[in-house]
């Protein structure tokens, strides 16, 4: 077998211009990926990987060619599609699992449906893991009147990720601004709009890292003390990019998180249940709320989230002393062990 070191490695992301973002604000995440890209490249080849970088834009056929071309041992998968979503996202983990290449992180269908966040939810809460109550998918406005709702309630699109459509006023007290909000999400995203009950406590976001043993790292906690009272304590687009924002500004999130150990084996329990129930695998994040009785409550589950450094999931590496390099190792040693692979399929 190869030394581990002298893997070669195909970093694979999206480019390409029918990947650019429609809003301007989002032309940021985009050069943010790159960048990310290239530090992801430098820090691989000084563990001693041979890298190439992968940019994928439409034409999957060019892109297994290049893959049959360049045989990796493993393919590091950060295709994160903005524009297009989930089913991008999925196509490209199914190729490549298809190819028969070990890829990083999580397989096709956790991708997917950690994209669709009803049908995540759904099976989550089958699953018996504590969710918002009061979830619902509302495909029309008329579908407002259908449910019984708990104000305060949260809107957001069913299908986006990274704050996308969440902003000051995602969270309505009454029925009129829910349709108002319903009807904003349907014509301007088009895509239903998820609404659950706003849970109004403590937010936690926890970094699990491993295969088929899973890790905690230590968890991260969401600060919105800073915030003034008129704008809603939620991890909103502006909190999350808009940097000249007050919410980018007095929102900040501390790691390690100062927890009872009691309520941070709980929240650490549910989050690795939670994960595995939407086959996640090699690395993730799952946010954490606490609902008005202190009972934690899962909000999604990400799989593959940012691996950028020093923030997030790094971050917490971090503070578990698996400093940058020594993750992106491990998440490559952890995609060897996957599960087996479509070897054997026929394909060009
Ligand atoms: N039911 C909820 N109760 C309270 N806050 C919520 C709820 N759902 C979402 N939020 C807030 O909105 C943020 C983003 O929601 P999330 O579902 O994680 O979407 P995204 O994929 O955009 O991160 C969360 O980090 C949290 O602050
Ligand atoms: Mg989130």
């Amino acid at each position: 077998m190869k030394q581990t070191t002298r893997y070669h490695v195909a970093l694979v992301y999206n480019a390409g211009a029918s990947a650019s973002p429609e809003v301007p604000e989002d032309t940021g995440s985009t050069d943010d990926l790159r960048k990310m890209i290239r530090r992801m490249a430098h820090v691989m080849r000084k563990v001693g990987y041979k890298v190439t970088i992968v940019p994928l834009a439409n034409d999957l056929l060019a892109f297994q060619r290049k893959l049959r071309r360049l045989r990796p041992d493993v393919v590091f998968n950060q295709y994160d599609d903005v524009v297009h979503g989930a089913l991008y996202e999925m196509r490209v983990a199914a190729l490549v699992q298809m190819m028969g290449f070990p890829m990083t992180g999580s397989p096709a269908l956790a991708l997917g449906l950690s994209r669709y966040k009803y049908m995540s939810a759904s099976l989550l809460q089958g699953g018996g893991v504590p969710m918002a109550p009061n979830t619902e998918l509302l495909e029309r406005i008329g579908d407002v009147d259908r449910c019984k709702w708990n104000f305060p309630v949260i809107v957001q699109p069913s299908r986006e990720h990274a704050g996308i459509g969440l902003s000051r006023d995602s969270v309505v007290s009454t029925k009129t601004k829910l349709r108002e909000k319903v009807r904003e999400i349907l014509n301007h995203y088009h895509q239903p709009a998820l609404a659950q009950h706003f849970l109004p406590g403590r937010e936690f976001n926890v970094g699990i890292l491993g295969g088929r043993k899973l890790t905690v790292l230590p968890l991260a906690e969401v600060d919105y003390t800073k915030l003034p009272k008129d704008i809603p304590p939620i991890m909103s687009y502006a909190a999350k990019w808009m940097e000249d924002s007050v919410e980018y500004q007095r929102t900040s999130v501390s790691c390690p998180a100062h927890v009872e150990p009691f309520l941070a084996r709980e929240i650490s329990s549910i989050a690795l249940r939670a994960f595995r129930a939407v086959g996640g695998w090699g690395y993730g994040r799952v946010d954490i709320r606490l609902d008005e009785v202190g009972q934690p409550r899962v909000l999604e589950v990400n799989c593959n989230p940012s691996l950028d450094e020093s923030v997030a999931l790094a971050r917490s590496a971090e503070k578990a002393g698996i400093d940058y390099p020594h993750l992106l190792q491990q998440i490559v040693k952890i995609a060897m062990e996957g599960p087996s692979f479509d070897v054997g399929v026929q394909m060009i």
